[in-house]
């Protein structure tokens, strides 16, 4: 029944007149007409919400148009679970996650196993203990576990002398009504439930790479408008340009047009990297986990996208995950996660909540979206207001079909299915 539904509009040539259908077909798993006919469809969509609301979300005015600098990919597997991915080519890290899920794990046990195979291996330098250092050349650790089922959340931040991450984010989840622990506190309390510790997270490379920052005047760093403006501290506010002084295109307007434009030179593969993984697992569950040491040379209490969640991961099991990567900074302010993980067309649902569709047209609509238009949405929301920012994102949804967007470089993010007998390596072009 439901395939005769699917054939007869496939067949139908007023195909995209009847788009409710379509989205039914989509969710109840016709996915074999998918790709042509699902474009068709999402092209569609829009029309029946108000045009003001719906361009912002779709890149522009004038309907489907994507920048040239940003690309995404999408990959279909056949919708079967487990299902594992990471950013980057953390290879160890995705086959731990892998063998947990694939022995029966629950999703969050796998996606810890394959986040603490990341801190123990110091991925990139820039996961687990011994990365990063801090303007005081100390490295601390932001870490965060999230349930799609539950939506719970445990998440630390600026963590000192602990180089578990995401397992003291795990403790935060399941033995606190909280959701984010910071600093000494957070130490504190991941010593107090059995973590090891105080442990010392600096390694002779950390110290090395500060002790020449130190030498070469602390450049470059994330100060702004402070003086000594090429010096090391301590800085003091400079005057800062006022928004009048910006609308006369006054000299320092210019300035601070510089100086967002400099933010980009210090930003870099070897800076600003994080593990973010989803998993979904036998049960088609999906949790996703992140860990980092942040960036290097961030002033000291500094916490980046990667314990915030909608920022540097997302997951709803009812549609799908999502996990980023970049210049958290800036990244955490746009929440990019948020809408791949929740479903593209949230600007859409709203509208057609205040209307008469029923909420599941809006549910239907949720699981019809394209991870691919998600994650490219999600950077070009960003990319809008920071042509220069440098990052990226993935998205899953629960059937296993992914995809990643990304700005500034490249990028690559890792997948491990059934249908694989090992890691794959997914490479997105900026
Ligand atoms: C921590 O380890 C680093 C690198 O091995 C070392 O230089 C530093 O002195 C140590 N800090 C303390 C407080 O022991």
């Amino acid at each position: 029944m439901k395939l005769n539904l699917c054939r007869s509009i496939n067949n139908s040539k007023s195909l995209c007149k009847n788009p409710w259908e379509l989205m039914r077909c989509r969710t109840e798993g016709c996915r074999w007409w998918d790709w042509g006919l699902g474009i068709r469809c999402i092209i569609l969509l829009p029309r029946l919400c108000p045009s003001g609301r719906v361009s912002p979300a779709l890149g522009g005015g004038t309907g489907f148009h994507f920048r040239d600098s940003v690309l995404a990919h999408e990959v279909r597997t056949s919708g079967q679970y487990p299902l594992v991915v990471s950013t980057w080519p953390f290879l160890q890290a995705v086959r731990a996650a892998w063998r947990a899920v694939d022995s029966g794990f629950s999703a969050i046990d796998a996606v810890v196993e394959g986040c603490s195979t990341c801190e123990e291996l110091k991925c990139d330098g820039t996961v687990g203990p011994g990365g990063s250092p801090d303007e005081n050349g100390e490295t601390t650790i932001d870490a965060l576990v999230m349930d799609g089922t539950t939506m719970e959340v445990g998440a630390v931040a600026a963590m000192r002398y602990v180089k578990d991450g995401v397992r003291a984010a795990k403790l935060v989840m399941q033995h606190t009504e909280h959701t984010l622990l910071v600093g000494e506190k957070a130490s504190a309390f991941a010593m107090s439930m059995g973590l090891p510790g105080p442990t010392n997270l600096s390694s002779p490379e950390s110290m090395d790479k500060w002790i020449k920052w130190k030498k070469n005047g602390c450049q470059p760093n994330f100060w702004k408008n402070v003086l000594p403006a090429k010096s090391c501290g301590p800085y003091h506010p400079k005057d800062v340009p006022s928004a009048m002084d910006l609308t006369k295109g006054t000299c320092s307007g210019s300035n601070l047009l510089g100086a967002l434009a400099s933010r980009s030179s210090h930003i870099g593969l070897d800076n600003h990297d994080t593990i973010s993984m989803a998993v979904i697992d036998k049960k088609g569950h999906i949790a996703v986990g992140t860990s980092t040491n942040g960036a290097t040379f961030k002033i000291p209490g500094r916490v980046g996208d990667g314990p915030i969640a909608g920022s540097s991961a997302y997951v709803d099991d009812e549609v799908g995950a999502c996990g980023a990567t970049g210049d958290g900074d800036i990244m955490m302010r746009f929440l990019p996660c948020l809408m791949p993980a929740i479903g593209w067309f949230g600007s859409c649902s709203a509208y057609l909540h205040l209307s008469d569709f029923s909420y599941q047209v809006v549910e239907s609509m949720r699981l019809g979206m394209e991870p691919k238009l998600a994650a490219k949405d999600a950077i070009l929301r960003i990319a809008r207001k920071y042509p220069d920012f440098v990052g990226a994102v993935f998205a899953v949804d629960k059937n296993g079909v992914h995809a990643g967007a990304c700005h500034g470089w490249t990028f690559q993010y890792s997948v491990r299915s059934l249908y694989m007998n090992d890691v794959e390596v997914f490479t997105v072009l900026p």
